[in-house]
């Protein structure tokens, strides 16, 4: 290993081991349970939202707020509204309706230590959480930034972005797909709210959208190497480390890029979008290194 990748490395350690403990904190604040009927509906939301996952989407926020110079507290408390639907949004896909999962960050899923209710019940609240962030002047002090960052991560979240991915995968068990309309799938499923992550940071230091291509670029690329590693690890990960089930897609007969390409053209071509990535930063300088370490993490990851 070369001083240089190892110097990357260590700087992406250190800045995932204090997102998560920040995210953690947070979710802990905002989340206090209450003394009556409504508290199995917190206890499930702080089950699947507290000390889990690797907080890539925090991470991404807070690495591009580094490139404006923009107060770190502002940018987690963005990060953890991306991070709210995120985890509603796992919460729902786990459901025996959706992908019918059990295992989910080496735990049992939500509906599983709970019930199916309470489970939908604590994504949906999760939903709600993050726009009750956004819309917190904790945030911003200016009206239009919290109103662009809400209005857009309801679009990265909604039938345009997220949720609209997540009906073209669950049509993907039926219908037969190529590159290009599993490319689009992903794009939405995944990529729209990796996409927030970075426009957020723009949006918060008011960055007129001429001067947001870049970013643009790295999350584009980000995103889709993003699901190929994630489809990679469903068909070659290890359900210990990955922390939840594999060989899922396979069984429901799901078209991914691994099951188009291969695994040795599906992973060349992750590396392809990472380098790519990376190239669209090429006008930063080291305040780009997180964005940097973060690219090449989304391919080396084992979970
Ligand atoms: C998993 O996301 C679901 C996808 C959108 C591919 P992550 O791999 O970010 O899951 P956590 O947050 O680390 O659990
Ligand atoms: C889910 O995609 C993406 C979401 C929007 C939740 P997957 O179904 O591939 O995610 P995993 O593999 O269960 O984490
Ligand atoms: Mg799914
Ligand atoms: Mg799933
Ligand atoms: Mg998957």
């Amino acid at each position: 290993m070369t001083a240089a990748v190892a110097e990357s490395q260590a700087l992406l350690k250190s800045a995932i081991d204090e997102i998560g403990a920040d995210i953690d904190r947070l979710f802990d604040q905002l989340l206090a349970v209450p003394q009556d009927q409504r508290a199995r509906l917190y206890e499930a939301m702080r089950y699947a939202a507290i000390g889990g996952g690797k907080r890539m989407r925090p991470l991404l926020v807070v690495a591009a707020s580094n490139l404006f110079g923009i107060d770190r507290a502002r940018a987690l408390r963005v990060g953890l509204a991306v991070e709210c639907i995120h985890v509603y949004s796992l919460i729902h896909d786990d459901l025996p309706c959706m992908d019918d999962d059990d295992l989910r960050r080496g735990k049992p899923t939500t509906h599983k230590a709970f019930d199916e209710c309470t489970a939908v019940l604590a994504g949906d609240c999760l939903h709600d959480l993050a726009f009750q962030v956004l819309a917190d002047p904790r945030i911003s002090d200016d009206h239009a930034v919290r109103v662009e960052l809400v209005a857009e991560l309801a679009r990265a979240s909604g039938p345009a972005g997220m949720a609209g991915g997540q009906m073209m995968d669950l049509m993907a068990a039926q219908e037969q797909m190529d590159l290009a309309a599993v490319t689009r799938l992903q794009q939405l499923k995944t990529g729209a709210l990796i996409g927030f992550c970075l426009e957020a940071a723009a949006i918060m230091a008011r960055i007129p959208t001429e001067g947001r291509t870049s970013l643009r670029g790295y999350a584009r690329d980000l995103g889709l190497a993003f699901q190929i590693a994630d489809d990679l690890l469903d068909v070659e990960g290890d359900e210990a480390v990955t922390g939840k089930k594999v060989g899922k897609d396979a069984a429901a007969g799901k078209e991914t890029f691994v099951s188009l390409l291969g695994v040795e053209r599906a992973r060349q071509q992750a590396h392809m979008l990472v380098d790519q990535a990376i190239d669209h930063l090429k006008d930063f300088g080291a305040e780009a290194d997180l964005l940097r370490a973060i690219a090449r993490f989304v391919i080396e990851r084992d979970h």
